[in-house]
């Protein structure tokens, strides 16, 4: 896997990475599942990406209620020349009467969140602590940035993002975040399923900083046959998404994608090659249950890069599948 010096940092990190979300398995809250079906080999799937070339592992303290940050501190323990990156300030409680997650991006809770973080991942530091998911109203909050860079001073954090959700990720939004001075890396979701906020992305001044690209398959639903008969488990978040009514807009992506001959990839390498190609996206971090799926997203990686022309017919199928999202 190609390796890259992500912008406004000193990390040189393989251009693809590995999302650890799923590896945390059914995040439980409520009764209702923030998580994934529990992989079969999670220990085998960090392995492999090791084995692949991959030195760049995305998590949060949310994933699996801290089992992720646990399964890569087994795994990645004393290995050199890794980035271990970790999330803070999502918790695993509902805003009372609200199916809203709370968040907390006190300079206390940034702060002791973080040292348990550590301990779970068996590091002295971590080369990039993500705010996950603020909204706007943190960009004015003192006491957060304070801390931070304390913690950067301290030595416990060498550089500082912010994962965003949708709303912030787009137009003037995302032009502030990225232009926070603390503010190295932006990760926010990027993908041929949401063609019209990729073009936003596109389209934005970086200010010289790292954006890195998440759920590049729209958590698989873009590679998996729409029309297959399949339940999703009770535990796996994505059931809401898979319902009868929402497969109509991927049943016309894919049927467009194979018909027009737009393009001679398969849906996996296309939907990998739409994101990592893009000018102004540094690195995607994506989600697999299996090595062997992990082995499949190495190779689109390796696959020859997308030409502004395929790029544009591709987002063009795109656009008219997902009109409206
Ligand atoms: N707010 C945030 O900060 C935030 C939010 C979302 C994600 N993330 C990060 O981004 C990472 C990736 O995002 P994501 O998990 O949402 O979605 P994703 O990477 O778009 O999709 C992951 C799913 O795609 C399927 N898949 C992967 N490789 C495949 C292959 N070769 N062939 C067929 N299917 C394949 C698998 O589905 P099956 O499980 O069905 O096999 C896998 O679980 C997360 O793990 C997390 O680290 C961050």
């Amino acid at each position: 896997v190609n390796r890259i010096l992500l912008p406004s940092t000193d990390l040189v990190c393989s251009v693809v990475g590995l999302g650890t979300w799923g590896l945390g398995g059914s995040n439980e809250i409520d009764g209702t599942s923030l998580g994934w079906p529990q992989a079969k080999t999670p220990h085998r799937i960090v392995e492999t990406a090791l084995q692949l070339g991959i030195n760049f592992f995305d998590c949060s303290d949310f994933y699996g209620q801290g089992k992720s940050e646990t399964l890569l501190g087994e795994v990645l323990n004393g290995v050199p020349n890794i980035i271990v990156t970790t999330k803070v300030g999502l918790l695993p409680r509902f805003r009372p009467g609200t199916r809203d997650l709370e968040r907390d991006f006190s300079a206390a809770h940034i702060e002791r969140a973080l040292a348990d973080s550590l301990l779970r991942l068996r590091r002295d530091k971590v080369d990039l602590l993500y705010l996950h998911g603020p909204g706007n109203d943190v960009l004015e909050r003192r006491q957060t940035w304070r801390m931070l860079q304390q913690l950067k001073d301290a030595g416990l954090v060498r550089h500082i993002g912010v994962s965003l959700g949708r709303s912030e990720s787009v137009g003037a939004a995302l032009d502030r975040w990225l232009a926070m001075p603390l503010v190295s890396v932006v990760q926010l979701e990027y993908s041929l399923r949401f063609p019209s906020r990729a073009r936003d992305v596109d389209l934005v001044d970086r200010h010289d900083k790292a954006i890195i690209a998440r759920s590049v398959l729209n958590h698989g639903l873009l590679i998996r046959d729409p029309r297959a008969p399949r339940t999703i488990e009770e535990c796996d978040h994505r059931r809401h998404k898979w319902k009868e009514e929402s497969r109509g807009p991927l049943v016309s992506f894919v049927d467009a994608y194979k018909n027009t001959g737009a393009s001679k990839r398969s849906k996996l390498e296309g939907a990998v090659r739409y994101v990592i190609d893009s000018a102004n996206i540094a690195a995607a971090v994506v989600g697999v249950s299996t090595p062997d799926q992990l082995k499949s997203v190495v190779a689109a990686c390796g696959a020859p890069p997308m030409s502004l022309d395929e790029r544009a017919v591709i987002h063009g199928i795109a656009a008219t599948a997902f009109r409206g999202d």
